[in-house]
């Protein structure tokens, strides 16, 4: 069976590619690396021992997108391809609707047109806004607070609506809260471009001496510590939950959302302790103002994918911070192999 993965050398996409490739899927990858490098699909193949069919080409390329569907007998998508920075999202909105809800919407004509209507979307906790309180369950309001978010909000609604219009498709939406970590070999990792946005990929690069210290982003929300609370998922454990979500599309037809969280929330400051203990490294921090647009506190009510799925996370906090670690310390300049000049 061949699955095609949309943004497949990216950083949830490649350890998606890992799982499917060792549980005996063909996987055909389709990505314009503006956000990722090939090497990453290099580094899949040696951990799995299997190929890749891999293609660049731009999901807004309807031409490129056909030429994937006529030269291979796709029987779903795992949809991971799209723009993720949020700060970016409110620079360059037309950029951020344009690539991720036309490219979505153009993937899913050409779809249609070859008959392959069986769809996993990666979209986010983002969705939800500032949530009224938390865990978070999949019935609660959508109010996405940014750009980036109401793309993927747009994008569910789009496939509720494609579903609706024609019951053949089976469409599992996939809410993803906070991944990091990596694949425990080390060998692929989030490769962040320049100063990283997000918490665990800053703190890596503090502890391996690349940035001097993490600015914890407020300690005053109403929280245990008053630093900010979120729900960290072993990125392992996520690419995991696509392979429950493809079985599930396989044999059923609908549209459902799903959360896939541990439904363990943890503060920033505590997070700077679980990775000062997996790395044996000091993790220098200030505290500033709080960053414009954060929320106190979000976490998974991860019920319905156990339930629907047979899914739950089972990887702790040290084993993401530890797998984060290894794979910073193995590859301190990420995929991009600096040659030394003597
Ligand atoms: P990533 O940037 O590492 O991967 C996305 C991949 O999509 C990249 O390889 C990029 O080159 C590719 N891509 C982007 N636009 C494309 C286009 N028009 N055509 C072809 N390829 C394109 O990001 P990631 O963290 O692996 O995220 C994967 C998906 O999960 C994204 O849709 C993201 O919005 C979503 N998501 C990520 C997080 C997170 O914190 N990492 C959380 C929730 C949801
Ligand atoms: C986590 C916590 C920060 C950086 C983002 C996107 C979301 C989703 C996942 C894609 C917060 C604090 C962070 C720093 C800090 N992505 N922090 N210093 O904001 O929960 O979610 O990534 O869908 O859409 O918004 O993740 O890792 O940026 O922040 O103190 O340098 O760490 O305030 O409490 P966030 P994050």
């Amino acid at each position: 069976m061949s699955i095609l993965v949309t943004g497949g050398a990216g950083y949830i996409g490649s350890h998606t590619c890992v799982e499917l490739l060792n549980a005996g899927y063909e996987v055909v990858v389709v990505d314009n690396l503006s956000n990722s490098k090939l090497e990453s699909l290099s580094r899949v193949k040696e951990i799995t021992g299997k190929d890749i069919t891999y293609y660049k080409v731009d999901i807004l390329d309807r031409d490129g997108l056909e030429t994937v569907f006529v030269e291979n007998s796709i029987d779903a998508v795992i949809h991971l391809a799209g723009l993720k920075a949020v700060g970016e999202s409110v620079q360059i909105p037309l950029h951020y609707y344009h690539n991720n809800i036309t490219g979505t919407v153009i993937l899913c004509e050409v779809m249609n047109k070859y008959g392959v209507k069986k769809l996993v979307f990666s979209s986010s906790a983002t969705v939800y806004g500032i949530p009224k309180s938390v865990p978070i369950s999949e019935d609660f309001p959508l109010g996405p607070i940014n750009p980036y978010g109401r793309t993927k909000s747009m994008i569910e609604e789009i496939l509720r609506d494609l579903y609706h219009s024609d019951n053949k498709w089976s469409i599992s939406v996939l809410r993803y809260f906070n991944p990091i970590g990596a694949h425990q070999s080390g060998r692929i990792g989030e490769d962040p471009n320049g100063i990283p946005n997000n918490l665990i990929p800053y703190i890596t690069q503090v502890a391996v001496g690349k940035l001097k210290e993490l600015s914890v982003f407020g300690n005053d929300y109403p929280t245990r510590d008053g630093s900010g609370i979120r729900d960290y998922i072993h990125v392992v454990d996520l690419a995991k939950g696509h392979l429950k979500a493809l079985q599930r599309i396989l044999t059923n037809t609908g549209v459902d959302s799903y959360n896939l969280g541990t439904g363990i929330g943890y503060s920033v400051l505590e997070m700077i302790d679980a990775f000062e203990k997996a790395s044996k490294k000091k993790v220098f921090y200030k505290v500033v103002e709080r960053r414009p647009g954060d929320i106190a506190s979000c976490y998974a009510d991860p019920q319905k994918a156990k339930e629907e799925l047979d899914w739950v996370a089972e990887k702790g906090i040290e084993e993401m911070c530890r797998d984060a670690w290894r794979w910073q310390e193995n590859n301190p300049t990420g995929y991009e192999v600096k040659v030394l000049v003597k």
